[in-house]
């Protein structure tokens, strides 16, 4: 990953593309695909997947984006064959020493989502390493979603929140959509939802954040995801008007 701290210099930079949204998660499909066009193994394709996520990363930083969410691995991926699953976590556990040292020069806080507990106790020290030795970041927050479930998600939260009221912390009449929120893996709601690969669908990714969120789907199949797409996924959001239920007059200011 280059430095950040250069200007944006692209045509379509920062100033032109309108609104950003402030969380962006990504659905980072289509490696198995690339890899088997071009007659490889599927790992072949995660392996260049990977180089997509530093440019990703990259692009988003330098664009300003505060919160970018990934989705690594689901907690359905385990299902895959076993060589497939395995060649993944060693891939992770790659990336994250070769790439842990630039994300923090560039100021970036990396936080990782979901069930670790099912994870090696070498990928588990990998990942509590990239996650001390950039815990005070603020440039852009960089969640990865590994083992993670929107369902998951929504009843760890829940069982945190019955603790507390079994330890008489707080009253059950006091969970409300703030208290749940604040309990869940990532709190900010996701503003802009990105899936390669051409697939519509949420496959369980942050389900209970991306209740207003925009969607946008790419028939591009994520390694070959760059800045370009990037811009174009933020150019459609900037395009997009967002009501949250209220109606398009009372959004513009016409209309009570
Ligand atoms: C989905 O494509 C992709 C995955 C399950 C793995 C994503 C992993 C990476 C991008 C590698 C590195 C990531 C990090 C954060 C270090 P698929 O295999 O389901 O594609 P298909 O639909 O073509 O089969």
């Amino acid at each position: 990953m280059a430095d950040l701290s250069s200007p944006v210099t692209s045509k379509a930079g920062a100033a032109t593309l309108g609104a950003l949204p402030n969380h962006v998660a990504i659905i980072m499909d289509g490696n198995g695909r690339y890899g088997q066009r071009l007659g490889k193994i599927r790992l072949f394709g995660h392996r260049q997947g990977a180089k997509a996520v530093s440019r990703t990363v990259e692009a988003a930083a330098r664009l300003g984006i505060k919160h970018l969410t990934l989705f690594a691995f689901s907690s359905e991926n385990w299902k895959r064959p076993k060589d497939e699953v395995d060649g993944l976590m060693e891939l992770f556990a790659q990336v994250l020493q070769s790439e842990r040292e630039r994300l923090h020069q560039n100021g970036i806080k990396v936080r990782f989502i979901g069930d670790l507990t099912r994870f090696s106790p070498q990928l588990n020290q990998a990942i509590a390493e990239c996650e001390e030795l950039t815990q005070n970041n603020s440039h852009m927050i960089l969640n990865i979603a590994l083992n993670y479930g929107g369902r998951w998600d929504i009843a760890q939260a829940t069982r945190a929140l019955a603790r507390e009221v079994a330890q008489g912390k707080l009253s059950a009449d006091a969970i409300d959509e703030a208290q749940l929120k604040a309990h869940l893996a990532v709190s900010e709601d996701v503003d802009l939802l990105i899936r390669t690969g051409g697939e519509h669908r949420i496959s369980n990714f942050l389900l209970y954040q991306c209740a207003y969120s925009e969607f946008y789907v790419t028939d591009t199949l994520w390694p070959d995801f760059g800045r370009a797409d990037l811009e174009a996924a933020l150019a459609y959001f900037a395009s997009r008007e967002r009501r949250f239920g209220m109606t398009s007059a009372q959004v513009q200011g016409k209309a009570r």
